[in-house]
């Protein structure tokens, strides 16, 4: 590899192709003249070795476990920042100024109802259907509505676009949750701050006045910042790859929930739980590591692990705080669950399978512990990541979007059926 090219040789023909590099982070080769000029395509399921685009958002440096947001380390963000002005750094680059943040959460506070209708929409799905099977249908569903935001090449609409979801998430999980439960919906306050008024719209009922503890506010303010984006993960691809068609954010930000629903993926802190639940004592954690080990089962250790991070999720870290803050403002003195995690991330952390994988807690290790001592039930734990991470889909698609070279994203394939066999018709099919 010389100095800023890789020389690759394909059936004695030599090639080179530029590396570019970007301000952090690994170099990249850019690949895509590699087909016409030697008739053979990469091939990396998973994309483990794939830059898929250029961005600007969010840097994950897996082995020191460092997160940044437009530059700002999680940490320094989570502990000094609010959610909305996270929102803000993400979509506008820089951290706002006290003016400019007066602004957005004014903007926010005035988008947080939904259309009327959409209290009918819930009531075609049974009770007790999946909180994530109906937000899916909630975020189609605003494209319905809202046709003054769906105009991609008009940047007020896609501004527009965006805030309405970082407004109407919160609303529209809350009715999921309410729904549910059988409670009449609450509608938002705008004297409530973000986090807050998603905590008053799930727990306030009409017979009593209900206060939110702002502990509990500011833990949940902390969660949604923790959970707000994470480069190029696997939802937040798939916003890319349906926005890349020209397809409305609300259509796009509904895929991103679909595939963030997976246990693998944001699913994992519901799963994580009730492995908490199934492992039942502490006694029990030595039987589900070895189950984690066993090549010939299944079964792995959830809230385990992570494609980039071979190191402690920065993120598992602040969570694991918050975990305590929350426990102790409850005064939950002694949770069976957080007793099982805490001497399960002990033992994992010890045992030469897991160090040798590099496999260490990652965000939804602690994060089931939090929303089930806040009060929510594990079907709602993916719904709290998919608000959340509204931002940072909405954020990537809009960069996407207003990419210059941006084209459709439409990967190749190596195969390997059948060529080309003549048709039998069915009379001769023995
Ligand atoms: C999120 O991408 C993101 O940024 C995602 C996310 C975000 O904010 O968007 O961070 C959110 O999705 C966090 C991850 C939540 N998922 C889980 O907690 C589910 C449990 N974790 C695993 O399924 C797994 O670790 C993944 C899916 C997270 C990562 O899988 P990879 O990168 O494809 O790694 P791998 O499956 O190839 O594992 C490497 C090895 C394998 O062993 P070998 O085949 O090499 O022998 O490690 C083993 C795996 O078997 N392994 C585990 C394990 N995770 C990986 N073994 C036991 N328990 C685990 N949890």
């Amino acid at each position: 590899m010389s100095e800023n090219k890789v020389k690759i040789t394909v059936k004695g023909k030599t090639i080179e192709l530029p590396i570019r590099s970007g301000t952090i982070g690994p170099d990249v080769t850019e690949i895509s003249t590699l087909y016409k000029k030697t008739g053979i395509f990469t091939y990396d399921p998973g994309f483990i070795s794939t830059a898929s685009c250029e961005s600007r958002t969010t840097y994950i440096d897996g082995d020191k476990g460092i997160l940044l947001y437009r530059g700002y380390p999680i940490n320094e963000v989570a502990e000094n920042g609010d959610f909305l002005e996270v929102c803000y750094l993400l979509l506008h680059g820089e951290l706002p100024t006290q003016v400019q943040k007066k602004d957005f959460d004014y903007r926010v506070q005035h988008h947080h109802m939904v259309h009327e209708q959409f209290s009918r929409f819930f009531h075609v799905f049974r009770r007790d259907s999946h909180p994530m099977a109906v937000m899916i249908a909630c975020l189609g569903a605003m494209s319905a509505f809202y046709h003054d935001s769906i105009d991609i090449t008009n940047p007020h609409q896609r501004m527009l676009a965006s805030l309405r979801l970082i407004a109407k998430m919160p609303t529209l999980a809350a009715m999921s949750y309410k729904y549910s439960i059988g409670q009449p919906f609450v509608y938002p306050l705008n004297s409530l701050g973000y986090a807050e008024n998603f905590l008053h719209m799930c727990f306030s009922i009409p017979c009593v006045e209900y206060k939110v503890n702002p502990i509990l506010a500011r833990a949940m303010d902390k969660i949604f910042i923790l959970h707000a984006d994470h480069e190029q993960n696997a939802s937040t691809s798939t916003v890319r790859l349906a926005g890349s068609s020209g397809a409305n954010p609300f259509a796009c930000i509904a895929a991103g929930i679909a595939c963030l629903w997976g246990p693998a993926h944001g699913g994992a802190n519901e799963a994580c739980l009730k492995m908490f639940e199934q492992i039942g004592s502490v006694k029990r954690i030595p039987e589900f590591i070895a189950r984690a080990k066993d090549k010939d089962d299944s079964f792995r250790l959830m809230g385990f692990g992570h494609r980039i991070y071979k190191n402690y999720d920065p993120r598992a870290y602040i969570m694991q705080q918050t975990c305590h803050e929350v426990l102790n403002e409850l005064g939950i003195k002694d949770d069976p669950l957080l007793d099982i995690a805490i001497e399960l991330e002990q033992i994992a952390l010890h045992d030469k399978y897991f160090i040798e994988k590099k496999l260490y807690p990652n965000i939804d290790f602690y994060s089931g512990i939090i929303l089930k001592a806040l009060g929510f039930p594990t079907s709602m734990f993916t719904v709290i990541f998919a608000l959340a991470r509204s931002v940072g889909w909405v954020a990537q698609w809009k960069e996407m979007v207003e990419d210059p070279a941006q084209k459709i994203g439409r990967p190749r394939q190596l195969y390997t059926g059948e060529v080309k066999r003549t048709y039998v018709s069915i009379k001769k099919r023995k």
